[in-house]
């Protein structure tokens, strides 16, 4: 990412963050999760636009009650027809990730042997019940499917709209490239250690903040599994409710008549210890919440003191950013940027 974006470098040329952060965040899922299953620079450009369309379509279907009811009727429809299409592309896409690691450790079974620690499709491929069997291939499909979406694009947002905070707030930004560039003061390599986390507080802070204000993940659903009363409203069995963590994430109640500034100080430690602890769930809470956070918080931190000890970032004034709630918080017509290179030059 760095060397592709060293190109628009002081040039007037804006370039879109979100497909920028999107390549990258699928190439770390990818490294991270699939031994390095490779993809094509063209089939990572399809997939994550792919991954773009079916979000949009899946909220343009819930403004139509025929379709919402009717599956066969949307199926139809030229949405339906294009979320299908869109649909088997992703599926044969995850399909080919399997394929190919399949046949590696059939040609190589020792691989595994030599491998530090096993990764999630090695998990998925020899995972046995107590009866010697396996998974089938469409149940570790749906499992790829869900771990490559959930774990690029939403990362893609969290980091673009945290980039977008800061080229918003330069102090802020220049605050968050003061921490790094002291951390990475003296050494020959700026890569960012394991031991480094938590030695980053200010960039932490802004990184919640941004999770806040723009809600990578903007709601989540539930099916209510018994009669429940919220706020004396009684909810039957059954019913598909809606929750809303941006609303949440902006309930004045909690974050005051200014919850649409970004203010990373809310997140100081001093601060957060009186906080609520469902009052920010970014990544869901209870039950089956985000399995990823950890490992999410972790990639973005390292990304984002990569990329700001390397840039300045700044908005391209001509184009205007406006918000679109899709399934993770997206942009009518993209986020685009400048950058400028800080001058240092380690990697
Ligand atoms: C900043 C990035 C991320 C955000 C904001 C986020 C947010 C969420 C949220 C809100 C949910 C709950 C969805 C629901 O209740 O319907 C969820 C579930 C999930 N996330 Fe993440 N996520 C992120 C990154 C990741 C990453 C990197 C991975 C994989 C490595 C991942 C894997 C998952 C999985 C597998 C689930 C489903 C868990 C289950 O149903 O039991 N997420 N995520």
């Amino acid at each position: 990412m760095i060397e592709k974006l060293s190109k628009y470098s002081g040039k007037e040329d804006s370039f879109e963050m979100f497909h920028q952060a999107s390549l990258c965040t699928m190439e770390v899922i990818l490294q991270c999760a699939f031994s390095g299953g490779e993809m094509s620079e063209q089939t990572k450009n399809e997939y994550v636009e792919a991954v773009k369309r079916i979000g949009i379509l899946l909220v343009e279907r819930n403004f139509n009650p025929l379709y919402v009811l009717f599956t066969a009727i949307y199926n139809l429809s030229p949405g339906g027809r294009e979320f299908l299409r869109l649909c088997d592309f992703v599926h044969y896409t995850g399909g080919s990730i399997i394929k190919r690691r399949r046949q590696e450790l059939e040609r190589d079974p020792e691989i595994l042997a030599e491998k530090k620690r096993l990764d999630f499709i090695d998990i998925l491929l020899m995972a046995r019940d107590e009866d010697g069997r396996g998974l089938t291939d469409l149940e570790i499909r749906e499992e790829v499917d869900t771990f490559l979406f959930a774990g690029h694009d939403t990362t893609a947002s969290t980091l673009s709209w945290a980039l977008y905070s800061l080229a918003q707030h330069p102090h802020h930004q220049d605050k968050v490239r003061e921490e790094v560039d002291q951390l990475l003061a003296g050494r020959e390599e700026d890569t960012i250690q394991w031991e480094d986390l938590h030695k980053l507080p200010y960039l932490t802070m802004c990184l919640k903040e941004a999770m806040r204000l723009h809600s990578p993940v903007p709601f989540i659903s539930r099916t209510v599994t018994e009669d429940t009363v919220i706020d004396g409203v009684h909810i039957p069995e059954g019913s598909y409710i809606g929750i809303h963590l941006y609303a949440l994430h902006h309930n004045p109640d909690i974050w005051g008549d200014q919850h649409m500034e970004f203010d990373p100080n809310r997140f100081h430690p001093d601060r957060m210890k009186d906080m609520d602890s469902h009052a920010f769930i970014p990544f869901s809470a209870g039950q089956r919440n985000c399995i990823g956070q950890n490992f999410a918080l972790n990639e973005e931190k390292v990304i984002l003191a990569r990329l700001l000890h390397k840039f300045t970032f700044d908005l391209d004034p001509a184009r205007p950013v406006e918000k679109d709630m899709t399934v993770v918080m997206k942009t009518r017509d993209g986020m685009w940027m400048k950058v400028k290179s800080t001058g240092q030059t380690a990697d």
